[in-house]
């Protein structure tokens, strides 16, 4: 018997506020274009948080949506881990105030940060938790408030973020130890330190005391993700003993649809079988993953038994890439 961290609830929560590329167009100075943002990255509109809404905030709304539809309850929750670099305070974790805003009588909590591969590395020590035996059922968010580390007078970065979160419930069970089996198959993750300058935040606790904001060498992280994200997926499915044709969605994280198609396209995957959102989200960095998958479940798409690939890259750089039987 092989045990497996099995998908068995997913929720989401965006923000009210939807902010069109009209609104970038119109704002006075930054001379960009509704037209350039759609053709460049794939992005007509994004939703920004209230001035008073956080990020745990936004993590516990989509807790509560994958709760409910795993008919849990918080008590039932062992371990909760958010992928997040935007949290609300220096300290504590995002994750224990998700803990105590869910009224959780126990377990242990921690923020994970990867930056937009937060949401990969996450599933994959929630997988590694569960097969230790530390945790029966993992919460596992991805929830960011990248509007608030944004520069304002910045074209080349300000059009393409949004603010959101995913969550989803991964549950230890007994399988047969095969590629059919439900859950999680195999993870594969990097990271290359040598690469900080290219996507960075220039504020931070040690070295600044302010927040800061984005910055991005954007030509050059594209140049990166296409090559990186196939090479790890590619990983990831030999080590799960699956091939590309088996594949049934990409879940992939969501920055430029012209990634999105160039690493599909490396795959020799149609794009019917990736789901797409940066058209409605934008860039939402670690919360990209898990809001594509929890529309892809809740408008029918993904089913019980498919398989799925998700993958990522952000700053570090970091990326990696999951294997998960829906
Ligand atoms: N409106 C109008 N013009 C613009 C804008 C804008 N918003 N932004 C840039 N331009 C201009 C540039 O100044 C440049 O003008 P120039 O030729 O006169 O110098 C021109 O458009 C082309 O710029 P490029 O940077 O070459 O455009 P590119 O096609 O590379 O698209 C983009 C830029 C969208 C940023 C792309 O490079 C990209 O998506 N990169 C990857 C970003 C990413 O994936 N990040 C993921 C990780 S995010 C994370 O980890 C937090």
């Amino acid at each position: 018997m092989t045990l497996r961290a099995v998908p068995v609830g997913i929720g989401h929560y965006l923000p009210q506020r939807v902010v069109p590329n009209a609104e970038f167009e119109a704002m006075e100075g930054l001379d960009t274009s509704d037209e350039w943002i759609r053709a460049r990255s794939g992005i007509e509109r994004r939703h920004f948080a209230a001035e008073d809404e956080t990020t745990s905030q936004m993590a516990i709304a989509a807790a509560r949506a994958a709760l409910d539809q795993a008919g849990l309850t918080p008590d039932d929750i062992d371990a909760v881990i958010v992928a997040t670099s935007t949290p609300d305070l220096t300290f504590p974790s995002v994750a224990t105030m998700v803990q105590a805003g869910l009224g959780m009588g126990g377990g242990f909590a921690f923020d994970v940060q990867a930056v937009c591969a937060g949401f990969v590395y996450a599933l994959s020590n929630a997988n590694a938790l569960i097969i230790a035996g530390q945790a029966r059922r993992v919460l596992v968010i991805g929830a960011e408030t990248f509007s608030r580390i944004m520069d304002w007078t910045d074209r080349t970065t300000c059009v393409l973020f949004g603010d959101g979160a995913g969550a989803l419930i991964l549950e230890g069970q007994d399988s047969a130890g095969t590629p059919e089996d439900r859950g999680i198959l195999a993870t594969d993750l990097h990271s290359d330190g040598t690469h900080r300058d290219l996507l960075y935040v220039d504020g931070g606790v040690s070295a600044t005391q302010s927040t800061g904001v984005l910055k991005m060498q954007g030509r050059e992280v594209f140049r990166h993700a296409v090559e990186k994200l196939t090479k790890t997926a590619e990983t990831a499915l030999e080590k799960a003993g699956v091939g590309v044709e088996d594949v049934d969605w990409v879940v992939p994280h969501q920055a430029n649809i012209r990634i999105i198609t160039g690493t599909v396209k490396k795959f020799g995957l149609p794009m019917e079988k990736v789901i797409v959102t940066v058209q409605d989200h934008g860039n939402t960095s670690a919360a990209s993953i898990p809001l594509a998958m929890s529309v892809g479940v809740a408008d029918g798409r993904i089913t019980r038994g498919d398989l799925l690939v998700t993958e990522a890259i952000g700053g570090g750089l970091a990326w990696g890439a999951v294997i998960l039987r829906w």
